[in-house]
């Protein structure tokens, strides 16, 4: 694995305060993104973080704490014990109360020594939704609230619309839309970023990007792991609100939107949001709904709650409709993988079709995009079989590996989204209008899910069987299934 430090840009100095800064999150994704980027060379002295917690945590304590979580960096050996201890040293730990300020005076001392007009401060609420309101209004009552300082919050951004609009108005009491980072984490996931870069670089593909061309798009997330530990949060939320509100949402807009202007945070979000926009609401056709065996004996109680969901969506603009958009995404299914995949239509006419050999529409051409594990594209093409036995036509694959072609580590999502966050750059974050829209949709679809019962499925199958494809003449395809 090789790393290009010299082609990382040095963050500007900035203080970045993460409350909740012994969580989980902290410990498993923001501190080893962040000392990932510090062995990139992009974090220099000046850029201090600082981690608040309720607990009597040291220095000591938070770098034992942290350390396992960092363990890839000390296994490929790009760390080295004397950067770990220079990167413990430009974090401060914060013993305060995150919802009534206690403790925060520590806090302000530190940060208005440095502050100054060009230096950004940035508070990542890495804490409970339910905590935002107060935490916002703490951070405008100690004064830390400059031009220059930015939120950064995480789903869930609330359970149906008029929760996520209550949300919203907390924050938007205290700072502006300009200053509010959402973070959807599939937005910086390397391969979804590639997706803007795939059809708006690149000729070959914007001109077939439309009914004309496309046949359906298929979008699967799948997981093999259950709801674990996180059952009391998930139970309440289930697949639709958990997986598909936002990140499927996205990925459903990176797919289908129009070219943006130019690649400003503005310009992509206005052309998600008019996908979301363009959603048909479902009805009850479109919908399959499915719990894993077992959900209920991990619970410790009956649920209705979906542990896979899939969908049929239906965009009416101009350039997808009659293009249905198949969705899913469900725990304790075969397999740990995401695939995007575009059917292209047959050709109008086969000119091989006389020879006797196999038909062209038995091989449709399709762009894969493969989201995770083994990060890459592969385009299903059609080729002559080599050797004797005539024409016959036999299907091939183009492929390219991001790990191969590019020889680089892929980053984990939250290096690129934490950066951007301290650059300012709101391009891979949620608007709020976005959020709400995506609400929108989804509260109808819950409306109706609540008279479903979800259907049995083993654990390791790829969820219950559904009619939503059969129903038009079409079939999932499973992340890894031999395409025919
Ligand atoms: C989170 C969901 O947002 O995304 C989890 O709350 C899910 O339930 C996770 O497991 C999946 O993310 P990734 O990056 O592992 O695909």
């Amino acid at each position: 694995m090789s790393v290009t430090p010299s082609s990382a840009s040095k963050l500007p100095a900035s203080d970045y305060v993460i409350f909740g800064g012994t969580g989980d999150l902290s410990f498993r994704k923001i501190f080893p993104a962040f000392f990932w980027r510090y062995l990139d060379g992009q974090l220099t002295d000046d850029f201090r973080l600082f981690a608040t917690s309720r607990r009597a945590f040291n220095t000591r304590d938070f770098a034992e704490a942290l350390r396992p979580f960092c363990g890839d960096a000390f296994a490929s050996g790009y760390a080295t014990e004397e950067r770990w201890q220079a990167f413990l040293k430009i974090i401060q730990i914060v013993i305060m109360d995150v919802a009534n300020g206690d403790g925060v005076g520590s806090l302000v001392t530190q940060i208005r020594e440095k502050a100054s007009i060009d230096r950004p401060t940035i508070f990542y609420l890495a804490i409970a939704p339910s905590l935002f309101g107060s935490a916002v209004q703490m951070l405008k009552n100690a004064g830390l609230v400059s031009p220059q300082a930015r939120l950064v919050v995480e789903k869930p951004l609330g359970n149906d619309s008029a929760s996520s609009r209550t949300i919203n108005e907390k924050l938007a009491a205290v700072f502006n839309e300009s200053q509010i980072y959402r973070i959807d984490h599939y937005l910086g996931k390397e391969t979804v970023q590639n997706l803007m870069v795939l059809r708006f670089a690149n000729v070959i593909f914007e001109s077939l990007w439309s009914n004309q061309h496309i046949d359906h798009v298929q979008i699967t997330v799948a997981e093999t792991i259950g709801v674990g530990k996180r059952a009391d949060y998930y139970d309440r939320f289930g697949a639709t609100r958990d997986m598909v509100q936002n990140h499927l949402l996205q990925l459903v807009c990176l797919v289908a939107m129009e070219p943006p202007t130019y690649f400003a945070a503005d310009q992509v979000r206005d052309e998600k949001l008019r996908v979301l926009r363009a959603l048909r609401p479902l009805s009850l056709d479109d919908l399959a709904l499915g719990q894993y065996a077992g959900y209920r004996e991990e619970l410790g109680e009956a649920s209705n709650t979906e542990t896979y969901v899939a969908m049929r969506l239906s965009i009416d603009n101009w350039r997808w409709a009659g293009v249905p958009f198949y969705i899913r995404t469900g725990k304790k299914l075969q397999q740990q993988a995401s695939e995007i995949i575009i059917t292209f239509k047959n050709l109008a006419h086969d000119i091989f079709a006389k020879s006797g050999g196999d038909k062209l529409s038995d091989y449709p051409n399709r762009l894969v995009i493969r989201l995770q594990p083994s990060e890459g594209l592969r385009l299903h093409m059609t080729s002559k079989q080599p050797g004797p036995g005539g024409m016959r036509l036999s299907p091939s694959d183009l492929n390219l590996s991001f790990e191969e072609t590019f020889e680089e580590r892929l980053p984990d999502a939250y290096e690129r989204l934490l950066m951007d966050t301290a650059r300012g750059n709101q391009t891979l974050f949620m608007r709020g209008d976005e959020v709400m829209a995506a609400w929108s949709f989804i509260d109808p679809i819950l409306a109706m899910s609540a008279n479903i019962a979800p259907a049995r499925y083993v654990t390791g199958s790829m969820g219950p069987d559904d009619t939503l494809l059969e129903m038009d003449g079409r079939q999932w395809i499973d992340p890894d299934q031999d395409w025919r």
